[in-house]
């Protein structure tokens, strides 16, 4: 009899007809003359069972884990006291194997064990990446990329795709990865930020989501050299709205994220107290930040207590966040510890209006600021950071052509993930991780 193709998410719609499922040999067992397979396709995982003959034949027998293969049979519920995937199995009447995969010392699992170091298992990630906890992340890592988008759109902005490859520098020369473009100098970019702020007045309130380079000599959980960048700029607004907005976004999206129950399932599996935040989030500035460090005695990394002036480092911001315990909106840094564009507070000249949200277990994961927006004090801005304005003409002139109060932001997917899915590093939320000394595979 004919048979429907399907893909295994939809196995359990086809009860009772004869279907054709394709995937790979996830787990193996063999009991009484029956074998057992959970068969994974990508799409979820879906428990066969070969009886009689079929059991007996030679590919049956030598069946190994990771071989592909097509499977033809009728999909039907469990009864009562057995467990499978879903509460269902396919009785398969033919197979064909694809292709096998090599058993013994070849096979995956004797390659990757709970020993295995976490050099050889990124050197290995193209196999690690068929395992449950890694394919989970990776699907909550889609389904959190689409629920930005939705609250993007349910927030009114329009997405936009700036280039990669440019001549300018957003977050200082250090970090730049320099490349010959066609004989002259040019940088993989650290941020869309400056080409979002010229669509204002072509596109208003945009964002995009984009690869961003930084070249970090250290090592550490939550820094990579490339990183998925989602960042957004709106226009006609003030401080307190761009945090609010913030707020908005952050809340938004998990609830896109929650809202459906099989990304739910999933975020469960690896952070089951995950909570969404409530909002407001708490707002310290940085002022009080540094009296909190105090009090608490957390040092700086020589050990010495933090001062007004000291740029927080990670250890220290992660031991805050940590221990109260929510998102915090940390704002008001002074101006020599952040870039050259951020605007300065009305009420205090020393300090900017600039937020970094902190997520306990990460730490920053927003970087915000509301823009210089007069081209006077852009051009301070420049010389204090030793910048060459020519390159950034184009930039300079949003404030000749009717400039606007606009601020903006920019979130580091893997750390948003991290946070959201619990996991000890960043480099275990993306695909194929970039660090110091890591370009491969
Ligand atoms: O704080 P950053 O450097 O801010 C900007 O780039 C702004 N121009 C963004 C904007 O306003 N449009 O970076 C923003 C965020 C950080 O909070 C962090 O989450 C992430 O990007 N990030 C990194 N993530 C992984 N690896 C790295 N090396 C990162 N550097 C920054
Ligand atoms: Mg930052």
């Amino acid at each position: 009899p004919a048979a429907k193709k399907i893909k295994i998410r939809q196995s359990v719609a086809n009860r009772d007809t004869r279907v054709k499922v394709s995937g790979w040999i996830h787990r193996l067992r063999s009991q009484k003359g029956l074998i057992f397979i959970v068969l994974r396709d990508g799409t979820g995982f879906l428990q066969c069972v070969l009886t009689g003959q079929l059991a007996k034949t030679y590919d049956a027998l030598t069946f190994t884990l990771e071989s592909s293969i097509t499977i033809f049979g009728i999909v039907s519920a469990l009864p009562q006291g057995k467990t499978a995937p879903d509460n269902h199995e396919l009785t398969t009447d033919y197979f064909v194997l694809e292709g096998k995969a090599p058993g013994e010392q070849e096979a995956i699992n004797s390659r990757i064990s709970t020993d295995t170091s976490p050099s050889t298992l990124i050197d290995l990630r193209h196999l690690v990446i068929r395992g449950e906890t890694a394919s989970t992340v990776l699907k909550v890592r889609a389904a959190t990329l689409r629920g930005f988008r939705k609250a993007f759109e349910q927030l009114g902005l329009l997405e936009v795709t700036p280039p990669c490859m440019v001549q300018t520098q957003v977050e200082g020369g250090s970090t730049l990865f320099e490349f010959n473009y066609y004989g002259e100098k040019a940088y993989l970019t650290q941020s869309s930020q400056l080409y979002l702020e010229t669509c204002l007045p072509s596109l208003g309130d945009v964002f995009c989501i984009q690869e961003s380079f930084r070249a970090e000599k250290s090592h550490t959980r939550r820094h990579l050299s490339e990183y998925t960048h989602v960042e957004a700029e709106l226009g006609f607004l003030d401080f307190d709205e761009l945090l609010t907005h913030i707020e908005e976004l952050i809340c938004q999206t998990i609830d896109n994220v929650l809202a459906d129950s099989k990304t739910s399932e999933l975020l469960r599996i690896l952070n089951p107290t995950f909570e969404p935040p409530s909002r407001p989030f708490l707002r310290m500035k940085y002022a009080q930040a540094i009296d909190y460090l105090q009090k608490n005695d957390i040092r700086d990394p020589e050990g010495k207590p933090h001062e007004f002036g000291d740029d927080i480092a990670e250890a220290a911001e992660r031991k805050m966040t940590d221990d109260i315990g929510r998102p915090i909106f940390l704002t008001h840094f002074p101006a020599e510890l952040k870039a050259f564009y951020m605007k300065r507070s009305k009420v205090d000249n020393r300090v900017t209006e600039s937020a970094d949200l902190l997520m306990p277990g990460v730490g920053e994961v927003i970087g915000a600021s509301m823009r210089i927006s007069e081209p006077e004090e852009l051009f301070r801005g420049y010389a204090r950071e030793g910048i060459d304005p020519s390159p950034y003409y184009w930039f300079t002139d949003q404030r000749k052509y009717g400039t606007c109060e606009h601020g903006g932001y920019g979130l580091g997917l893997e750390r948003f993930l991290a946070w959201m899915c619990d996991r000890y590093t960043i480099r275990d939320c993306c695909l194929y991780p970039r660090f110091t000394g890591r370009c491969t595979p």
